[in-house]
Order: structure tokens, then sequence, then C-alpha cells
């Protein structure tokens, strides 16, 4: 069965074709980050325009590049949320008329859920059980996965996402939008010269919160110097916190559970220091990292195909309602 898979949640438009035996067919994204750098952050209304641009020339463009037509595909996903509402509403209304115009289901897909088994699109994918840490602009989760549809949440952040809280120590270090890889980079010229704090980690609990480490490093930037040195220097040390601070509670999720498979998934998984301390924890405790090639930790079609597709597969499908949830808790997955 060939599905088509689109993703239209936040600032990047991606399509995908994936068949349930072939695998993935062909794949494209479109990013609007250069339109939105120039506010420093998404601009809800012009990521809604912008999908609306970009959507049904990349369809095309998408069957083309599989030497297929609408007529060869079985099935429709879709990203119903959670992500900005208006955006989500284009992805929603343009799977749900082209699968009412070809006459084939259309599913409705949860963001996290396409995050989190993005990993399977990989040569070597993990078996279930696995805990996963999904890590985005929106979401810190812990989550124990038995299969499709079966997670049980193990905990999350309290309050900024991992992604967020990266965005945000950007800004305050006048780096742009998108501040996670930006800062990223700027991390590598840097050494960690104060330990920022690991929060949350002191106390049992695998829930997470990053606002407290925001305000430290605001705090260490008021009072350092202003040299580029010392800006690296303060962003190897917030990536070093990060970094520990995830490593610490997926250890506890491993033990806790007893399951020996981590998969990472989400925008913050493309992260070199968090990926690197990660492999060094998992090692240690005997167990396995898995994690997507570098652009399906970001926002992609292929994963919303890939996971629209297992459903469709169940058996599962959507009405004729235009289904869109900006807020969607993964719990309430079935
Ligand atoms: O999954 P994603 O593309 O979109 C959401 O679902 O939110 O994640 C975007 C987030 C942003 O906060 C971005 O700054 C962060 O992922 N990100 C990174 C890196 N690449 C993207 N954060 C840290 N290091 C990176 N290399
Ligand atoms: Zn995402």
């Amino acid at each position: 069965m060939y599905v088509l898979g689109i993703e239209s949640s936040c600032d990047e438009t991606g399509v995908a074709i994936y068949h349930s035996e072939q695998g993935l067919s062909s794949h494209l994204l479109y990013s609007q980050v250069d339109m939105h750098s120039e506010y420093g952050g998404v601009v809800p209304e012009l990521a809604s325009r912008d999908h609306i641009r970009k959507l049904i020339p990349l369809i095309k463009q998408c069957l083309k590049e599989s030497g297929l037509t609408g007529s060869d595909i079985n099935g429709i996903a879709y990203t119903a949320g959670p992500g900005l509402m208006g955006a989500l509403l284009v992805g929603a209304a343009t799977a749900r008329s082209l699968a009412w115009a070809w006459q084939i289901p259309a599913i409705a897909v949860h963001h996290m859920e396409g995050h989190l088994l993005a990993p399977m699109l990989e040569e070597n994918p993990p078996e279930f059980p696995f805990v996963a840490l999904l890590i985005s602009g929106g979401h810190t989760l812990l989550v124990q996965v038995e299969g499709i549809g079966r997670y049980q949440l193990l905990g999350e952040s309290l309050d900024d996402a991992a992604g967020e809280a990266f965005d945000k120590t950007a800004k305050m270090l006048g780096l742009g939008y998108p501040g996670g890889p930006k800062l990223s980079a700027l991390a590598e010229q840097g050494t960690p010269q104060i330990k920022f704090p690991r929060p949350m980690t002191d106390r049992p609990g695998l829930d997470f919160s990053f606002s407290g480490l925001k305000t430290f490093t605001m705090n260490t930037i008021n009072a350092s110097g202003k040299t580029d040195q010392d800006k690296a220097d303060v962003a190897a040390a917030f990536q070093q916190a990060v970094a520990e601070t995830l490593s610490i509670k997926c250890k506890r999720a491993l033990q806790q559970t007893g399951l020996k498979r981590l998969v990472i998934a989400g925008g913050v998984s493309a992260n070199k220091q968090i990926r690197a301390s990660l492999t060094q924890m998992v090692a240690k405790e005997n167990a396995q990292l898995y994690f997507p090639r570098l652009e399906f930790c970001t926002d992609n079609g292929a994963m919303i195909a890939y996971a629209g597709c297992q459903r469709l597969m169940a058996g599962q499908q959507q009405g004729l309602e235009i289904y869109a949830r900006p807020r969607w808790p993964i719990s309430e997955l079935d």
C-alpha cells in the first residue's frame, strides 16, 4: 500500500510517499526558516500561508519522483496535532480533500508519534518494547513504548521543552532563529567554565524542568564577559547541562522499566553532544541507542507517512471531518 504523508504542524512543509513493503519511495521538505528568521521566531499566520503555497507543488513533485500518479496512492496520512492550528488546518484540509477526490482513506497522525516512529525508517530499526526520549521544540517526553499506539508516559517537562530552552538561550546569546543548531555550533567553539545546574536530577522521578536553567544562563551571561569566547563558553556549559540531564533521566528510565533499548527522536536529537552523552550512557547500561538520520530528527513528511501507514494497515481511518488538534496529549492515543 502506498501512503502519502503530509506534515505541516509548524514551520516545515514535509511530504513523503511510503510503501508498506518497499519502504520510503520519495520525500521532500520545504523549510520556512528564512522567512521566519527575519522575525526572530515562527509567525503562525505566515506559516499557514506558506504551507498553502508549498503543499500542492510538493505533493506533485513527490508523486513525480516516485513515478506515481494520484490513482496509485492507497491512503493519506496527515499531521493533525499538536501544532499551530492554522498550519495544521492546511495539511488536514488538503489531505482530506485529496482523499475524498481519490476515494481513499485518510488518517490523522499525532506529530509526536511520527517522531517516535522515525527510527523505524532506518536500516536497523528498534524492536518493541523500548523507552523513547522525544525532544522537540514543543515537547520533552519520556515514553515507554510497547507497540504502535501503546504509549505510557514516564515523564515530561513541567515547563519549557528542551528545544524551547535551546531556542531561548540562543536568543539571549544574540544568535538568530532557529536557535538550537546555532547554539550547538557555537558550543563547539567553547569550553564549560562554570558548572550549570542539572535540573531535577537530585530527586527521584522522570520529569524535567528547563526554565531554571534558562534563568541561570541569563544570570551567567549578565555577569560574565561579552566576548565571542565568553558566549561560546556559556553555550558549551548550557549544552553540557542539558545533555547530562537528559542522560541521567534516560538512565533512570531504562533502570526503572528494565528495558534495554532507548530511542531518541525530535529536532533536539540532532544535537551531537546529546547523542554522544546518551551513547556513552547506554554502553554502560548494556543497552542500545536508536535514532533517526539527521534529516528525520526534525520535522518531515516521511515519519508521518510511516506512522499513518501502520495505522491504516491496522484498519484505522478518519471520518470525513477535517481533524486538527493544536493540543493533543500522546497518552490519549490508542
Ligand atoms: O522536531 P522539531 O523539528 O519541531 C517540533 O516538533 O518542535 O524540533 C525543533 C526544535 C527546535 O527547538 C530546534 O532549535 C531544535 O529542535 N534543534 C536543535 C538542533 N537542531 C534542531 N537543538 C539542539 N541542537 C540541534 N542540533
Ligand atoms: Zn516536530
